[in-house]
């Protein structure tokens, strides 16, 4: 395993995938581990890019026992900062302007054990950088690599110890930044290094001696194997499902790791989609043998939610809600186990955390403002972690959705759930624009359950990530035939996306949006008009709420 030390890069969880990618497995720790709280010994040390400065007070520093551990360290951009300030401090100043973009690094010849990093890449290489600070001179002991107009320094390595330095991204290999995420982009912005995985692959498999044989084959057995070590032979686990493919996942992991001592619960809240409930139930009992417990209450949901018009009231109804009949299902399920031989108490609760959520609690600041609160919903209060000493596992919290997605396909998990478009915890609620009735969840549900069908018919379902149908309560005039109707505007979203947090508009054919409004006001009562959402995010959400 490669250990890559995060110093708050928007790019680190890049440097993992791409190592990923090679085969080479790797896992990312804030940049303030404690080697001596390290279980494991890793091959070789990543210290990856940061906004910070290496000079300021409070800036971000990797444990000094980092470099006693003997193995290859290579420092990207403030990585490479940092190893240089270690050694006398004065050897990294800020430039004179920001050096943002394309650059071409010469590679100098050294010798082949202090040159290997750049190994097989020829004498020059595009890179992409993105820096204030640089290096302003060599810190002792280190020789030049490679160096760009602007960055004498762009590459270093040490004259005897496996230690380099690049000032650029060799993760970045292919990246789009949609304009307006990097201020002042007006339009999209293409950046690369090109060969950048081939100056990790000479990094962690030439030079540190990792086996480049890590497959997502081999996580299912290991997963296993580490869940049954962790919950023992008697313990329960509970999980909540959703019929999304995170819990779906996780479940089925869950119940080939400990069988029926796994309890799945889906809460109906009365928001989800058409069908949907019965769907899981059915898919979960059928091709994964898991008892799925549902537990109706979408009449309370609704009760609780009646006049409510304010988005974040709304989720805080439904998130509470939730939790409160999951911990009823939680005791019954407690007592029922008591009459069962060799049966435990409920230790675990499941959750689907994925990797992207880890980096952002991981790091060394704490949660960044980016987290949303509400990918928490469905999770349990501190009350019933702590109050009931449950434990959290979490089988997904090494993986990226795609992995996740791969997962459940050597799982055998049916693809029209594995490739299934995300789902929010607090459902329909929070794409009806207004109060929540079951009138409207009812209209809302229906139109969704159109636009979608008529979007996998056109062979466009794989090719967008998130498409629902909302509504907005306010109502407006329409004639339908001689009759005079005041309806529902039912309001057409459907984006493209890598990571939910920037998202583009979806861009249908005129004629088959027309379609889709015809047959939503032929086919649903009470809506009178039908639009499609043209706004990118940002600065619109993907949900209307
Ligand atoms: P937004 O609307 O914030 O959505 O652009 C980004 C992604 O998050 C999902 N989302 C939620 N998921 N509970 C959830 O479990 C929520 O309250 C919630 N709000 C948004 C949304 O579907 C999209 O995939």
């Amino acid at each position: 395993t490669i250990l890559v030390l995060d110093f708050g890069s928007q790019t680190s969880h890049l440097i993992l995938r791409r190592l990923r990618s090679l085969g080479v497995f790797a896992e990312l720790l804030p940049c303030t581990t404690k080697i001596a709280d390290l279980s494991w010994k890793p091959k070789g040390i990543v210290f990856s890019g940061g906004p910070s400065s290496v000079y300021d007070e409070g800036s971000p520093h990797v444990d000094p026992a980092v470099f006693e551990l003997n193995v290859p360290i290579l420092g990207i951009c403030y990585g490479c900062q940092e190893i240089a300030w270690r050694i006398d401090q004065t050897n990294v100043a800020r430039g004179e302007a920001r050096e943002y973009g394309h650059a071409d690094v010469k590679i100098a010849k050294v010798n082949s054990n202090v040159d290997r990093l750049f190994a097989g890449l020829g004498d020059e290489i595009s890179v992409f950088m993105s820096h204030f600070d640089k290096l302003v001179s060599l810190p002792k002991g280190f020789v030049i690599i490679g160096a760009t107009k602007n960055s004498e320094y762009a590459g270093i390595a040490h004259e005897e110890k496996p230690i380099f330095g690049v000032q650029f991204h060799p993760e970045l290999e292919h990246v789009r930044i949609p304009k307006g995420i990097i201020h002042g982009t007006t339009s999209d912005i293409q950046i690369q290094t090109p060969r950048g995985s081939e100056i990790l692959r000479n990094f962690s498999v030439d030079i540190c001696g990792a086996q480049p044989n890590w497959k997502m084959g081999d996580f299912v057995p290991l997963e296993i194997a580490r869940i049954r070590d962790l919950v023992g032979d008697r313990a329960l686990v509970l999980g909540a499902v959703s019929g999304g493919v995170d819990s779906t996942v996780g479940a089925a992991l869950m119940r080939e790791a400990i069988g029926d001592r796994f309890k799945a619960i889906l809460i109906d809240t009365g928001c989800m989609r058409l069908n949907e409930c019965e769907e899981v139930k059915e898919t979960l009992g059928k091709h994964l043998a898991i008892d799925l417990t549902v537990v109706e209450a979408g009449e309370l949901f609704m009760s609780r939610l009646a006049d409510v018009s304010d988005p974040e009231k709304k989720r805080k109804i439904i998130g509470s809600t939730f939790i409160d009949l999951f911990e009823k299902e939680a005791i019954r399920i407690e007592k029922e186990a008591e009459n069962t031989p060799n049966t435990g108490k409920v230790e675990w609760f499941l959750q689907g955390t994925l990797y992207p959520d880890v980096i952002e609690s991981l790091s060394f600041r704490g949660p960044s403002a980016t987290i949303k609160t509400h990918h928490n919903v469905g999770g349990l209060p501190e009350r019933m972690m702590n109050g009931q000493g449950l434990r959290l596992i979490e089988p997904l919290r090494l993986l990226f959705k795609d992995e996740v997605r791969a997962i459940g396909r050597q799982l055998g998990i049916h693809e029209s759930l594995v490739n299934r478009h995300p789902f929010p915890g607090p459902g329909i609620a929070i794409r009806i624009l207004g109060d929540v009735t079951k009138e409207r969840v009812e209209i809302a549900r229906k139109a969704d359950h159109i636009f979608i069908t008529m979007i996998k018919e056109a062979g466009l379902y794989d090719q967008i990530s998130q498409a629902f149908a909302g509504l907005d309560t306010n109502r407006s005039v329409g004639v339908f035939g001689d009759q005079r109707v005041w309806g529902y505007i039912v309001i057409l979203r459907a984006v493209r996306t890598k990571d939910f947090m920037s998202a583009e508009v979806f861009n249908f054919d005129n004629s088959f949006l027309m379609n889709v409004s015809r047959t939503i006001c032929n086919q649903v009562d009470g809506v009178s008009r039908v639009v499609y959402d043209l706004t990118s995010k940002p600065p619109g959400t993907i949900e209307l709420e």
